[in-house]
C-alpha cells in the first residue's frame, strides 16, 4: 500500500462553455476554461495518473467516485481492488461531453464494420428513445444504459462484467467534468467507499475508507446530491428505473411519451434481506450503505422510540436518533449517550436536505460509536423514494406503523 495525496481543488475556477453549433445539446462539445495555474496543474497532475492506469477520487455532484480510464483493464481492475467491490457488479462510466460518448458507441475503424443484423438502434449514435432526458437531466445525476458496440468497444470488459449494455452518465460537477476532459478518457468511476459503506460524500469521507489504498483525491469540498444517480434502462418499454437516485422518477414520467410509462425496478424496492428478488442492476443485491452500527428503520408516521424502546435497545450501548420530518427534538434524552441529530431544515418539506446530509449523517453517528441508529423514514416519493432504498438497504429492522 502506498500514501495517499490529497489536493484541494476549486471547482469555481473550472467552466465550460455550451458547443457553439446552433441546435446541438450544450454539453455536445463544450470548450473549459480553468483561470488559475494551481488548478491546472493539480488537475494536469490526477489525469497524468488516470492516464497511467491508477486511480483517482474526485467529487461529483453526487457522491465522490473513485476514477480510472474505463478503457484499461488494469486502470478498471484497480478500483475493484481498492474497493474490494465484488467483479460481478458493473461500473458506470463518465464522460464530458456528448461526444466523447460518441466515441464509445462508434470506436475509430469500426464504422466500416457492419454485422448485417438490422437493429432498433444505429451503431455510433445515442439511441434517440433517450433525447428527452439527455436535454432535460445532462449534466446531471442521471445514468442511462447504452448497448455496447456490437465490434470493437473501447471499454475494458471490467466495466460491464460481462454485460451487454453499459451505463454512463454525464456528470454536472465541473471537476468530475474537467477529469474526463483533460485525460480525453472516458472514467469508470464508482461511489468511492470500501464496499458495503455509506458512500463518501466528502473527501475525509474518502480518506477514512480507502486511505493508502489510492494514490489521490481530490478535494472539491462536499457533494450537493448526497445521493447516487438514478439508474435507467430506456431500451426497454416501458422504460425501468433500476436505482432511484438524484433524479424523482416523478420527474422522469413528467417528459411524457414512453417515459410516462417508466416503473421502478422490484429489486430496488425490497429490503436487501429478500432473497427471492433476483436483481436486474447486479449492484442492487449486495449490503450496501451500511454503517458499523445496526440501524433500526421507522416507516414514516411511526411514533419516536421512547422510554422501553430505547432503554433496550440502550443495553447493547449507545444510542443514535436521526430525525427527519416529524420526531421531536429531544426525542432521544431518553435514552442515555443518546445523540440526536439536529436539522431543522431537514424538516422544511423536502428541498434536497435529507438527501444531502444522509450518509453523512450514518458516518457521523459511527464516529461518535454509537451502536444503535433509529432513523425516521420518510414518504417513498420525490427524493424519499432514493433516501429510502438506501436506508431499507442499511437496516436491520424495520419498525412499522400498527
Ligand atoms: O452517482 C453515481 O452514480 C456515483 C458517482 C460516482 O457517479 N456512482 C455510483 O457508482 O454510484 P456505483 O458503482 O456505486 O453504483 C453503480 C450502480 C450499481 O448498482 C451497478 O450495479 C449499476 O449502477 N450498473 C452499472 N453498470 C450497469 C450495467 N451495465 N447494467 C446494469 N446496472 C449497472
Ligand atoms: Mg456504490
Amino acid at each position: 500500500s502506498s500514501h495517499t495525496a490529497i489536493s484541494i481543488v476549486d471547482a469555481s475556477k473550472i467552466s465550460f462553455s455550451p458547443s457553439p453549433e446552433p441546435g446541438t445539446h450544450p454539453c455536445d462539445s463544450p470548450a473549459m476554461e480553468i483561470s488559475d495555474p494551481a488548478t491546472v496543474e493539480a488537475l494536469t497532475k490526477a489525469a497524468d495518473l488516470l492516464r497511467r492506469g491508477q486511480c483517482v477520487a474526485f467529487p461529483t455532484e453526487t457522491v465522490y467516485g473513485l476514477g480510472a480510464d474505463a478503457t484499461s483493464t488494469v486502470g478498471v481492475n484497480s478500483i475493484y481492488a481498492a474497493k474490494q467491490r465484488p467483479l460481478d457488479n458493473p461500473l458506470i462510466v463518465h464522460v464530458s461531453s456528448l461526444r466523447q460518448l460518441r466515441g464509445i458507441l462508434a470506436p475509430a475503424g469500426s464504422a466500416a464494420t457492419t454485422n448485417g443484423h438490422t437493429t432498433n438502434t444505429c451503431e455510433g449514435e445515442i439511441p434517440e428513445v433517450y433525447n428527452a432526458l439527455i436535454s432535460k437531466f445532462w449534466p446531471g445525476p442521471l445514468t442511462i444504459l447504452l448497448p455496447l458496440p456490437a465490434t470493437d468497444s473501447p471499454l475494458s470488459t471490467s466495466v460491464t462484467a460481462g454485460l451487454p449494455k453499459f451505463a454512463v452518465r454525464l456528470p454536472s460537477h465541473p471537476i468530475a467534468r474537467a477529469l474526463c476532459h483533460l485525460s480525453s478518457l472516458p472514467l469508470a468511476a464508482p461511489s468511492a467507499n470500501a464496499s458495503g459503506n455509506p458512500s463518501p460524500t466528502s473527501a475525509s469521507h474518502v480518506l477514512t475508507d480507502l486511505r493508502n489504498r489510492i494514490p489521490l483525491i481530490i478535494d472539491g469540498g462536499p457533494c450537493s446530491v448526497g445521493l447516487e444517480s438514478t439508474v435507467v434502462d430506456g431500451l426497454r418499454d416501458p422504460p425501468v428505473v433500476l436505482r432511484p437516485g438524484g433524479i424523482s422518477v416523478e420527474a422522469i414520467r413528467e417528459l411524457g411519451g414512453v417515459w410516462a410509462r417508466t416503473v421502478i425496478s422490484r429489486a430496488s424496492l425490497e429490503d436487501a434481506a429478500d432473497s427471492s428478488i433476483i436483481p436486474e442492476s447486479p449492484g442492487m443485491k449486495y449490503k450496501h450503505y451500511s454503517p458499523r452500527a445496526g440501524v433500526v428503520l421507522y416507516e414514516p408516521g411511526t411514533p419516536a422510540p421512547r422510554g422501553k424502546d430505547l432503554v433496550r435497545s440502550s443495553k447493547i450501548g449507545k444510542v443514535g436518533i436521526l430525525r427527519t420530518r416529524t420526531w421531536e427534538a429531544g426525542a432521544g434524552k431518553l435514552a442515555l449517550d443518546s445523540l440526536t441529530r439536529e436539522s431543522d431544515d431537514a424538516r422544511s418539506k423536502g428541498g434536497g436536505e435529507i438527501s444531502r446530509g444522509l450518509f453523512a449523517a450514518l458516518r457521523e453517528l459511527d464516529d461518535a460509536s454509537v451502536d444503535v441508529i433509529h432513523v425516521e423514514g420518510i414518504e417513498e416519493v420525490l427524493e424519499g423514494l432514493a433516501v429510502m432504498n438506501r436506508l431499507r438497504k442499511a437496516a436491520s429492522v424495520v419498525v412499522r406503523n400498527v
